[in-house]
């Protein structure tokens, strides 16, 4: 077997994690791999900070050129994060033939179908398994051991973030706000948490997974992308009422004429298996048309378990596990139309906070029904003041239809407003 030389560029966290386990767990990935997995080389903009990790001297630089022109580094680890220069990194090694693995999803959602192209035609080849579930190596299952599947759905907890948010205010009833702070001070939420509480972080995400599953590629702007910033605690308690707990969910249904491809808050049942991941874990729940359902748990973010994907990816390429590697499968040219949000059918949960008078409720069940929306659930809470609180739980319904009876909704004078809605349940599932 060919030698693996490896050159990391960016030495943050999960590079701290992949520098640690390259040089502490030498000998046992030499063993099991047949050949030298050596890592020669660490590139960094910042040389002088302490990661917590001693490495030889002279192994850590702050120029690029001693990964990318150095000829005994064949296989080149983006670590840094971000578009550029990543792009630029990532092209340069495929080009110069070598193999490049990645955790970076936004360089992946946004350029995969290209570096797959660019690595192709340099006999080499891009692994990305940390860049969606971090430690979980969903990736290289679904191109791997589920190969054998037509996979018809794949929803996941896929950002640690957001799901320790929503996990803190079930079980602590505090506001939105006021747990994005917790997060923050313990580190699960960056200074600026719009990638993660936007979704955009699971839009990613789901364009890589989505593309690998359904066999085509998708551009991450076609995916329907809501946040979780209007989820309140009030929102919370409701679900729990009603038995559901709120996850963020990143969700792609294979029907036989298109995809639907959605990132959203869903209200799901406290009995699924994904209303059961807490605190920062990540899980993804796949139904294929052979093994039927199953769920891949774990960590999505953090040093160790993030690198443990990284150096996994550099395994297959030691074990020529040509089964792992990206080269066609991966973006494959099939066009699939992806469903627009207003034709996707599921059920809603409304919270109204309206006038506490005589036929409030009537006019709203009034406009429903012309609608075509039916009510499974309604509860009337809070009056107080003069003014109700109405949560209801809807059948499933095309979405343009609830955005319709909404707008019809919000122009009764006895309505204050629409404080929340959410999807409830995982939608049409019809495939
Ligand atoms: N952290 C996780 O748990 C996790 C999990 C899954 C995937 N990921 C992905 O893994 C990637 C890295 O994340 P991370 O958390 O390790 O980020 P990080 O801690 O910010 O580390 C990135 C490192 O790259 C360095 N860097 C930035 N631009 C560079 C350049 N042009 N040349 C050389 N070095 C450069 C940074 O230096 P400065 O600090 O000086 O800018 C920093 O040390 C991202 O794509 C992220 O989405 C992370």
């Amino acid at each position: 077997m060919a030698d693996i030389v490896v050159g990391v560029i960016g030495f943050g966290t999960v590079g701290t994690g992949v520098v640690k386990i390259l040089l502490n767990n030498r000998s046992m990935l030499e063993q099991r791999t047949g050949c030298r997995v050596e890592l020669k080389r660490i590139v960094d903009l910042d040389t002088t900070t302490d990661r917590g990790v001693s490495v030889p001297n002279g192994m850590l630089t702050d120029t690029i050129s001693t990964i990318l022109d150095d000829n005994e580094i064949n296989t080149v680890v983006e670590l840094i994060g971000g578009e550029n220069p990543a792009k630029k990194f990532i092209e340069a090694a495929l080009t110069a033939g070598k193999n490049v693995i990645t955790s970076n999803k936004e360089v992946i959602a946004k350029h995969g179908k290209a570096f797959t192209a660019i690595a192709k035609k340099h006999g080499c080849t891009i692994l990305y398994e940390a860049a969606v579930g971090g430690g979980i190596p969903v990736l290289h299952a679904i191109r791997n051991s589920l190969s054998a599947n037509k996979i018809e759905k794949v929803f996941g907890i896929v950002n640690g973030t957001t799901n320790f948010i929503l996990s803190k205010m079930s079980e602590t009833g505090a506001d939105f706000g006021e747990t994005l702070k917790e997060a923050q001070a313990l580190g699960y939420a960056e200074a600026n948490p719009e990638n993660d509480v936007e979704g955009y972080d699971a839009r990613y995400k789901l364009a890589i997974l989505a593309s690998l599953a359904f066999r085509c590629t998708v551009n991450y702007k076609d995916i329907y992308c809501e946040g979780i910033t209007n989820i309140s605690s009030e929102d919370i308690e409701a679900a729990n009422q009603f038995g559901y707990a709120i996850k963020m969910l990143a969700m792609g249904i294979n029907h036989k004429d298109a995809i639907q491809l959605r990132v959203h808050p869903v209200m799901v049942e406290k009995e699924h298996p994904l209303a059961t991941v807490g605190d920062a874990f990540n899980a993804i729940y796949i139904q294929g048309d052979s093994l039927g359902e199953s769920m891949l748990y774990g960590r999505g973010a953090g040093e160790l378990p993030t690198a443990s994907a990284v150096v996994g990816d550099i395994m297959n390429l030691a074990f020529r596990n040509d089964s792992a590697f990206s080269r066609d499968t991966d973006f494959a040219l099939n066009e699939r139309k992806i469903m627009s949000i207003n034709d996707c059918f599921t059920s809603f949960f409304i919270r109204c906070i309206v006038d506490d008078a005589p036929g409030v409720l009537a006019k709203i069940a009034n406009i429903f029904a012309k609608n075509e929306v039916s009510i499974q659930g309604l509860q009337q809470i809070d009056a107080d003041a003069g003014t109700a609180t109405i949560t209801i739980i809807t059948h499933q319904v095309k979405e343009e239809k609830m955005r319709s009876a909404l707008k019809e909704i919000e122009g009764l004078s006895s309505v204050q407003k629409i404080a929340s809605v959410i999807r409830v349940g995982f939608g049409d599932e019809t495939l």
